[in-house]
């Protein structure tokens, strides 16, 4: 995006919110424990609440009443109680210090009567939004009987905002008031830099499973980054491109032509392209199974790589340390599955004891991963959006952004 449209983007601070109802979509998309009752959930991990809270603060000390607004889970229109935002109300009364109330819903006439009911500073949890299959389909009057709540206005949903959804985008046309939020807005400042001007050398640390997920991203990269660390399952199709042996690693068959074409774009514009040169491997997959290091790059036909060996884990952190700006997302191997972490948390350290490096890390498993091992406050920003934040660096723009500034 532009630097000029970016500054179009108007914020909740410019927004006159006393005595207001205002509607702010949250990315409430949170993880709870699993394994309990749906009476009995509980959010297990708070950071896209806690990130919402200066928003939501804000529209309250100014004399608002808040409405919020979340998706959570995948419900498919089907009222799911084990998906109800029931927790995460919960969750945010004590963080607030001041009662949360949930609706019964997020739209209808039940809805309106309690919202009729409040007095000003009341904050109100709509229900989970994708219990109406509308929210997804962006139906016309599903957005209306959303604008119908309100009189202002707010996205604080960043990790929500590449999906043209009711909520996102089609709500926004009902509102003259409306604007971003600080969680937003902070967001779209810290990626921007990377795409803007970024302090070189710029090295981006891609991986996880999918190369698909990813191939637009390392195309929107290359005119950027000095350097690419590729790691995880991703690297075995690149890998796979220049006829190096996989072994029962997970590789995308129909995704190694477009691989080829990257690797050779890479060479023409002069960026490295680091790939694994040795690797962690395994003859099945489970908790305790034997490992052991490749002695190069090939991985024999009876194994398949689970992480990045001791040879790859040194040069990635060579390219690390001359960085003054990095982009990191995805894990180098399976994480989540001890000792399969030991190349995930070397890069993680890495990053980490860069004292003048601008440091972005978006996705999942990467903040579980930097969370893990106690280091999120080492980096500039992390991001709350997994495909929010991938989106944007590829296209510098999102639908709900887009909405805003319309
Ligand atoms: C996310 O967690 O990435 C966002 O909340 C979007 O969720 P979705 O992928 O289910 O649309």
């Amino acid at each position: 995006m532009p630097q000029e449209q970016r500054m179009e983007l108007k914020t909740i601070d410019q927004l006159s919110l006393a005595h207001k109802r205002v509607l702010i979509r949250v990315d409430f998309n949170v993880p709870l424990t699993p394994g309990q009752k749906a009476s009995e959930q509980k959010v297990s991990d708070a950071t896209r609440v806690r990130e919402a809270l200066p928003t939501i603060q804000h529209a309250l000390a100014q004399g608002a009443t808040v409405l919020l607004a979340s998706h959570l889970g995948r419900p498919r229109g089907t009222v799911t109680p084990a998906l109800s935002l029931k927790p995460v109300a919960t969750l945010l009364q004590e963080l607030l210090g001041r009662p949360v109330h949930l609706a019964p819903d997020c739209v209808g006439p039940a809805v309106q009567r309690q919202i009729n009911q409040l007095s000003v500073g009341a904050v109100v949890m709509l229900e989970n939004l994708r219990f109406h299959a509308e929210e997804e389909a962006n139906d016309l009057a599903f957005s209306r009987a959303l604008a119908d709540l309100a009189d202002i206005y707010v996205n604080d949903a960043f990790g929500s905002s590449h999906r043209s959804h009711a909520s996102v985008v089609g709500v926004v046309q009902h509102f003259e008031d409306k604007g971003a939020g600080f969680l937003v807005r902070r967001e779209v400042e810290a990626l921007s830099s990377l795409l803007s001007a970024p302090d070189r050398p710029f090295v981006a640390i891609l991986g996880g499973a999918k190369v698909s997920d990813k191939i637009g991203l390392i195309h929107s990269l290359l005119p950027r980054a000095d350097a690419i660390i590729i790691g995880g399952a991703m690297a075995y199709t690149l890998l796979r491109a220049q006829g190096v042996k996989t072994g029962g690693s997970l590789v995308e068959p129909e995704k190694i032509g477009e691989a080829r074409n990257v690797l050779q774009q890479a060479q023409q514009q002069g960026v490295g392209i680091h790939l694994p040169q040795d690797h962690i491997v395994t003859a099945e997959m489970r908790v305790g199974a034997a490992t052991v290091a490749t002695a190069g790059a090939d991985i024999p036909d009876t194994q398949l790589g689970v992480d990045i060996g001791p040879h790859s884990i040194a040069a990635f952190r060579a390219v690390v340390q001359s960085a003054r700006t990095i982009l990191w997302n995805g894990p180098m191997g399976i994480f989540e599955m001890s000792p399969y972490d030991r190349g995930t948390r070397s890069i993680a350290e890495a990053v980490a004891s860069l004292s003048s490096c601008f440091s972005v890390a978006g996705g999942g498993d990467t903040v579980a991963a930097l969370s893990q091992a106690g280091l999120t406050d080492r980096i500039s920003h992390i991001s709350t959006g997994g495909g929010a934040s991938l989106a944007f660096l590829e296209s510098g723009d999102l639908p709900g952004l887009a909405a805003l500034r319309s």
